[in-house]
């Protein structure tokens, strides 16, 4: 019954049996059109569903919040004004003086190069991505103070070629003080792609540029104590094995000296790499134990005392900044002119490697000692095992053969080197940010 009722609600208004059929047939159609329609707004709303979803859930990028891929954002440069700064900071205001262009010139390290290098004559354009590995206030304020001494920093990561290539057209450096990286040991574990894209990638594009120069310039560039790794005879000589690196930090550091020898190798390009033993100083880096010590004593909040394995001592070779400058200049100024042009090898170039070190570990509880003097506050000490996550326990410089080839000659001890670093701290965390350098 409700079949037939049916059939007789479908029957339209004009009966007939060609317009029945006809009718029926419109119908079937008319049904067909709608399970389409319906089927193309379901098929939409679960492609919404599954859009959404997809762009709302936590990515599963095993590079997840990658600072170097904010990096890469386009940065404005160029143009007649830009060009104007760009030269006049790589202007060269000394009789022998050279014209540098220092990566990461807005780092702890950079900073300090790209000062002493403008306070003596020789001209200074700096780089940097401004990442925000760690406070990017803190590089700001560094960019500040030197432009306060005529160094213009320009904005840029070294793996974009173009704007690399556009400085080198600008003005023809003789040397290049490569500090760009992404430092620090624990953070590999968290972002590994981050040190791949700055370390190695960002290493070989600056390489590239160089290469193509002409004149090719001669690079000194900041390798690591920490490609020492695992190895156990002390003091670390150049001439020990440095094969087994204990940190992704220390294998792209690793993996960058040996990509100095193939561009040198093959392009002629002189290359000097210094591998730094524990920096600090004024302007630090907030990663590194002795800043973030500071910090968590003056708040009253516990530090970690790592331990190494049967209660051993964790030591560190730690190197004032001042000493490592002397040690950039000294690499900067012995470095030999490169060989090649045209992207082509001419005949064998200069090719180094350097321990700029203190020669004299201190155990940390000793650091956190003398801190704890300095701050006039008693540190809350929480002692732990070292963790399996880089940290090798004791680094120990030798230096002879720094000493020998480029002059290079430590004079500051931990105790005066701290006393300058907390005297900036305060003075930089109280308020008075610009007036601490
Ligand atoms: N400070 C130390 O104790 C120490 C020890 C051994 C080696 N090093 C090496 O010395 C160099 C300088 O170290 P630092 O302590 O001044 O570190 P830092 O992090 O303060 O300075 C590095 C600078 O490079 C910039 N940078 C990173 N990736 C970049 C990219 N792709 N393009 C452009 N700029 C980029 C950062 O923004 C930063 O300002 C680094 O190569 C580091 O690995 C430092």
């Amino acid at each position: 019954m409700s079949k037939q009722m049916s059939h007789l609600d479908n029957i339209p208004s004009t009966p007939g049996k060609f317009k029945m059929e006809k009718s029926h047939y419109v119908h079937h159609r008319l049904r067909w059109h709608s399970s389409l329609a319906k089927l193309t707004f379901w098929s939409f709303m679960f492609m919404g569903v599954i859009l959404i979803f997809f762009f709302r859930s936590p990515s599963t990028n095993p590079l997840p919040q990658d600072p170097s891929r904010r990096s890469l954002r386009t940065y404005n440069w160029g143009g007649p004004a830009w060009e104007k700064r760009v030269r006049s900071s790589a202007r060269i205001r000394s009789r022998n003086g050279v014209s540098v262009l220092v990566t990461g010139a807005a780092g702890f390290v950079g900073t300090h190069v790209s000062a002493a290098l403008k306070r003596r004559g020789d001209g200074v354009l700096g780089l940097d991505n401004f990442n925000d590995y760690y406070d990017p206030s803190l590089k700001r304020a560094r960019q500040a103070f030197l432009e306060r001494s005529g160094v213009f920093i320009v904005e840029g990561d070294i793996n974009d070629s173009a704007l690399l290539r556009k400085l080198f057209e600008v003005v023809a450096f003789t040397h290049v003080m490569h500090l760009a990286a992404q430092a620090g040991v624990r953070y590999a574990m968290e972002n590994p792609g981050s040190y791949v894209h700055s370390n190695i990638a960002g290493f070989v594009s600056l390489l590239e540029i160089c290469k193509s120069a002409n004149p090719q310039p001669a690079i000194v560039w900041a390798s690591s104590s920490s490609v020492y790794g695992l190895n156990t005879k002390v003091p670390f000589s150049e001439k020990d094995r440095t094969d087994q690196p204990a940190s992704l930090y220390a294998a792209t550091k690793k993996a960058g000296e040996e990509i100095a020898h193939t561009y040198n190798h093959i392009y002629g390009l002189s290359l000097t790499g210094l591998r730094f033993f524990t920096v600090y100083g004024p302007w630090g880096r907030p990663d590194m134990a002795y800043f973030f010590f500071t910090r968590d004593i003056l708040k009253g909040k516990s530090i970690p005392i790592f331990e190494a394995a049967n209660h051993g001592t964790v030591a560190r070779d730690f190197t004032y900044i001042d000493d490592i400058v002397k040690g950039c200049l000294g690499a900067l100024d012995t470095a030999e002119k490169s060989t090649g042009s045209g992207g082509k090898k001419k005949g064998p170039a200069q090719l180094r490697v350097y321990n700029l070190g203190n020669t004299s570990p201190v155990p940390v509880s000793d650091l956190v000692s003398i801190l704890e003097r300095l701050l006039k506050v008693n540190a809350k000490r929480k002692l732990m095992k070292l963790p399996r996550n880089g940290d090798v326990p004791f680094t120990h410089a030798n230096i002879s053969l720094a000493q020998r080839e480029l002059g290079y000659k430590p004079t500051t001890d931990l105790q005066t080197g701290l006393k300058k670093f907390v005297r900036w701290y305060l003075s930089y965390y109280s308020g008075g940010k610009k007036a601490a350098g």
